[in-house]
């Protein structure tokens, strides 16, 4: 039996970033992937942070060699690693709850929140009671509060409007800037867009857009571009106008 040997290589994405400001691979690690790959082959491991690094690195059972080979947030970075990309356009198809923006409407941001990172409180605790990990850093109560009861339907007199799923908090994404320290996360829960790029998509403004894709299909309101406040994306289908 092959015995799978876990290694340490830190291919930190900020450090790559920082060590080429281009988002290429160095060549430094470009050389130290098939050196590791020699003596493969790997457990590989995906660890989100250094917090749940830190007991790995401490077991008894850590004989690491020094290489892990790290690779997480994948699909944006491969881009970023293999291609000379210089700026990500996101795009896609939304909903919105704003009545001024219609179906078939294009909408400009000018920040973005992801909204399905959630702090889930266990019942019986509330706004007034800390999150867990606050101490860490983690878990903040500043943005929205979603208390489940409060979208109880057709209560009966004397009903509670109490339930077991209690409330949420969204919580800022950790990130690392490309000018920050390797491995030290700062938190933003609204990002703002590129500033060049939505000068440039500010142009967009007034495009006459189609409205009709025949003769007989054609959209309620003639559809616009504008220039919207804020957007927020989110790793759930999201369809539900209570929410
Ligand atoms: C970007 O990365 C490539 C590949 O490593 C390198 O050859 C090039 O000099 C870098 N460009 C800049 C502007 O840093
Ligand atoms: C360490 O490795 C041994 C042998 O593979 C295993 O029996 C033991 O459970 C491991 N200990 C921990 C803390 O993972
Ligand atoms: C575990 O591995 C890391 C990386 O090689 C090393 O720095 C650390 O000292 C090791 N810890 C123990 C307890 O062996
Ligand atoms: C582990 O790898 C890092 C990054 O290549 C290197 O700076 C460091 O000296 C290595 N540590 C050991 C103990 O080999
Ligand atoms: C509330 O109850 C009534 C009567 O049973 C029903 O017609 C209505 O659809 C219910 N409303 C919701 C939001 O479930
Ligand atoms: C117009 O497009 C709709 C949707 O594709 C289609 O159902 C309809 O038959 C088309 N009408 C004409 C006149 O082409």
């Amino acid at each position: 039996m092959v015995a799978l040997r876990v290694s340490c290589v830190f291919l930190s994405v900020l450090m790559l970033l920082n060590a080429q400001g281009n988002g290429s691979l160095t060549a430094q690690i470009q050389k130290m992937i098939p050196k590791a790959n020699k003596d493969g082959p790997y457990l590989g491991l995906v660890i989100p942070n250094l917090f749940e690094l830190y007991p790995l690195l401490q077991s008894p059972n850590n004989t690491s060699n020094n290489r892990t080979i790290d690779i997480a947030g994948i699909t944006t970075q491969l881009l970023l690693s293999f291609f000379n990309v210089e700026r990500v356009v996101h795009y896609g198809v939304v909903g919105t709850v704003n009545p001024s923006i219609n179906r078939g409407d294009v909408t400009i941001a000018e920040y973005w929140g992801h909204t399905a990172l959630w702090s889930w409180q266990r019942y019986g605790q509330g706004p007034e009671d800390v999150l867990p990990l606050k101490s860490n850093g983690d878990y903040t109560r500043e943005f929205g509060y979603l208390n489940f009861a409060d979208y109880t339907v057709n209560v009966t007199d004397g009903s509670s409007y109490d339930n077991l799923l209690n409330n949420i908090w969204f919580q800022p994404e950790e990130v690392f800037p490309i000018d920050g320290t390797p491995e030290e996360r700062e938190h933003a829960f609204w990002v703002s867009v590129d500033p060049l790029y939505f000068e440039i998509s500010k142009q967009l403004e007034g495009l006459v857009l189609e409205g009709c894709i025949n003769s007989t299909t054609c959209l309620s309101e003639t559809p616009k571009v504008t220039i919207v406040q804020i957007g927020t994306s989110t790793s759930i289908f999201l369809s539900n106008f209570a929410y």
